[in-house]
């Protein structure tokens, strides 16, 4: 994450009026934050993360500003992380937020197949993310105490050099899982199949390239 990604310039663009207070919450090595801040300059901004090394990072790059390490789900053991933190805001403050909403996507359903159908099947047959909570679901959770709940969903097509470029982009994050179990050997023929089965899935546009749809829900909600 060495550039603001695309969702974190977007976001504050859905916000209903300039705020005067933001948390970035998931802040990373900063890179959203700094988007914040330029946006917001006035705003008190701080950032948090459960990662020590993003702080780390985030706090050498953006100096001046606050940032802590703290994990969302401690925030809130015995409620939904989302309308617990809902539930911090003050009457009119906005809560807005981003995720990937990409486990149906032909890059995450190959993994899932990858991971069946090979001789590593037993070991990596635990592994899997939960789906995010439905539209309907965060709806529910919010609007008893919001006078707006705004979701919607925004597709990014990031149009990569390869297939391989897609295997690296997955490799940080949902596919991890998959390889940590595994030794070196397993590793190379799970890659082998994981990219067979990507360029069935993504044929190749005009000019070679891959076109990657990276859905995401954007939820933007005001307390009341
Ligand atoms: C994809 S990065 C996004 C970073 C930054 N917001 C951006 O847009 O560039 C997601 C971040 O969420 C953090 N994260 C994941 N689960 C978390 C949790 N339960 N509590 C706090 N941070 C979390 C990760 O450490 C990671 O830095």
């Amino acid at each position: 994450m060495s550039a603001p990604s695309q969702p974190a310039i977007s976001l504050p663009g859905f916000l209903f009026k300039p705020p005067q207070r933001i948390v970035d919450l998931g802040c990373g090595p900063g890179n959203s934050t700094a988007v914040l801040e330029s946006r917001y300059p006035k705003a008190e901004l701080v950032g948090m993360d459960s990662s020590p090394d993003m702080i780390r990072k985030a706090q050498s790059t953006l100096p001046h500003l606050d940032f802590t390490v703290e994990d969302l789900e401690s925030y809130s053991p015995n409620s939904r992380v989302i309308k617990r933190l809902m539930e911090t805001q003050p009457s009119g403050g906005v809560f807005a937020f981003q995720v990937p909403d990409n486990l149906d996507q032909p890059s995450h359903v190959s993994m899932r197949e990858t991971a069946k159908n090979g001789p590593w099947a037993a070991k990596l047959e635990t592994i899997g993310r939960d789906s995010f909570q439905s539209p309907r679901e965060i709806y529910d959770a919010l609007k008893p105490i919001s006078s707006r709940v705004d979701v919607f969903h925004t597709s990014y097509y990031h149009a990569l050099e390869n297939h391989e470029a897609i295997v690296e982009w997955v490799k940080g994050t949902g596919l991890r899982p998959y390889l940590d179990p595994l030794d070196p050997q397993e590793k190379e023929a799970f890659l082998e199949d994981y990219l067979r089965r990507l360029k069935d899935a993504y044929p190749a546009c005009v000019d070679g390239r891959v076109l990657l749809p990276y859905p995401r829900l954007f939820v933007v909600a005001v307390k009341n």
